[in-house]
This record gives C-alpha cells, structure tokens and sequence, in this order.
C-alpha cells in the first residue's frame, strides 16, 4: 500500500466534516491526491444503509435496529467501503481522508450502546484487516456544545437517529473516544475541538507534519 490512510472521528458537530475538507485542500495545494470520504455511506451499498442506520425513530419500538444489528449494519457499511473506496485510493497512491471509521464503532456502538468491546475489535479487526489508518484526529468536545453546533448546522432537517440519544449517550460516546486515544497514543491525535475552526485546522497540521511522513 503507497498511499496514506487518515482518519477523523469524535462526537457530532465537532467538526470533522469540516477538517476533512480544510486538510484536503491543504494537501492538494501540496499537488497530493486526495480522497475525501465518509462513513457510514461511502459507497452507493452504503448510502442505502446510511439511511437505514440514522432515520429517525418515530413509529414503534418494533421499527427500531436492535444495538447488534445496528453494529452488524455499520461493518457491512466498512466492509463495501473498504473494497470500493479505501483500498484502491490507497493502492493508487492517494491520501484517503475518511470522516468516521472503525473508532466511531467502538465508541457508539460499545461504549455508548453496550455492546461487548472485545467482540467488536474482533469484528473490526475481521472487517478491517489491515487496512487501518495510520493517523487518526479526535476531535473532542463538550458534549452540550457538540450538540447545540449540531441543532444550528441542522436547520429545519430532522434530527437523525444518534443526534436524538440522550445526553447520558453522547457522554459514554464522548469517553470512548478520550479511552481510545489514551491508548494508542501513537496514532490518535486529541485535539481540543472547542477552538475556532483555524485553531482546530493548525493543530491537525501540527499532527500531520509530526506524524505523517512529508506529506506537508
Ligand atoms: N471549531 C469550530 N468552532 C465553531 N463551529 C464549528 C467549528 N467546527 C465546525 N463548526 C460548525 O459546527 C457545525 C458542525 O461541524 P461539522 O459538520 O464539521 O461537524 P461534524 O463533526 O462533521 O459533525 P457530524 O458528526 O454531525 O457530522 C457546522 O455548522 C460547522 O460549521
Ligand atoms: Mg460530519
């Protein structure tokens, strides 16, 4: 594999859509190629699960995906990605810059949702391969202020299925991720997302400078 694999994960409305797009034209004004992705839904497989995993739940409890299914429907999302998209930008070279991947699973799906931690590192490790990224930014922050940049980006749209958890949710999610980078401190980056964008943006460059090969 040539290229280099980027990740960008953290709670909503902590910029990460954002980042993605200002480090991609970062590194094309350096005439690298880059691919900006996202997940779940970055593939036309994984649009259809996109809209399955974050409609809003409005009718029964009978309408709900149970939290494996959920976590089953985020990996098929990986896996079509991974083939379709991640893989061969990496093999051609490119910098893959993917918004959400295998972190956000263990952060929403176990430390928000429950599900047994070992059992999705076994199931991420399965569906992954060795296709994991080489740097990863958290973007972190509060979860109330997360939640109000998420409510003022939204506008009238509907609130989505994770943006509707409680509080308490956002919370475990919010300590997943900080759990995640304390323990791999030599691919995850914290940064403090509650600084202005170009703060947020100049720390995610001092990361790539320090961690990627010269790529900027
Ligand atoms: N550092 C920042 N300071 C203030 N507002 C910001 C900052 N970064 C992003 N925003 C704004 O907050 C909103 C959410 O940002 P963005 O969509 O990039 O977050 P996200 O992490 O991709 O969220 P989601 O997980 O919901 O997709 C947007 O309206 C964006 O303009
Ligand atoms: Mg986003």
């Amino acid at each position: 594999m040539s290229g280099f694999f980027i990740t960008f994960e953290g709670s909503e409305g902590g910029g990460k859509t954002t980042q993605v797009s200002l480090l991609a034209a970062a590194l094309r004004g350096r005439g690298h190629d880059v691919v900006e992705t996202r997940e779940p839904g970055g593939t036309p497989v994984g649009q259809t699960l996109r809209q399955l995993l974050l409609r809003p739940h409005t009718g029964p409890p009978t309408d709900r995906l149970v939290s494996p299914a959920e976590l089953l429907l985020m990996l098929a999302d990986r896996a079509q990605h991974i083939h379709e998209v991640i893989l061969p930008g990496l093999h051609a070279g490119r910098i893959v810059l993917c918004d959400r991947y295998a972190d956000s699973t263990t952060a929403y799906q176990g430390y928000g949702r429950g599900v047994d931690l070992a059992e999705i590192a076994r199931l991420n490790a399965f569906v992954c391969g060795a296709c994991r990224p080489q740097l990863t930014f958290v973007l972190d922050l509060p979860v109330a202020v997360g939640m109000q940049r998420a409510h003022e980006r939204r506008g009238a749209a509907a609130v989505d299925h994770f943006e509707a958890a409680s509080v308490a949710f956002h919370e475990r999610v919010r300590e997943g991720f900080l759990a995640i980078a304390r323990a791999e401190p030599a691919r995850v980056c914290l940064i403090d997302a509650a600084q202005p964008v170009e703060a947020v943006h100049a720390a995610v460059l001092a990361g790539v400078r320090k961690r990627g090969p010269a790529l900027l």
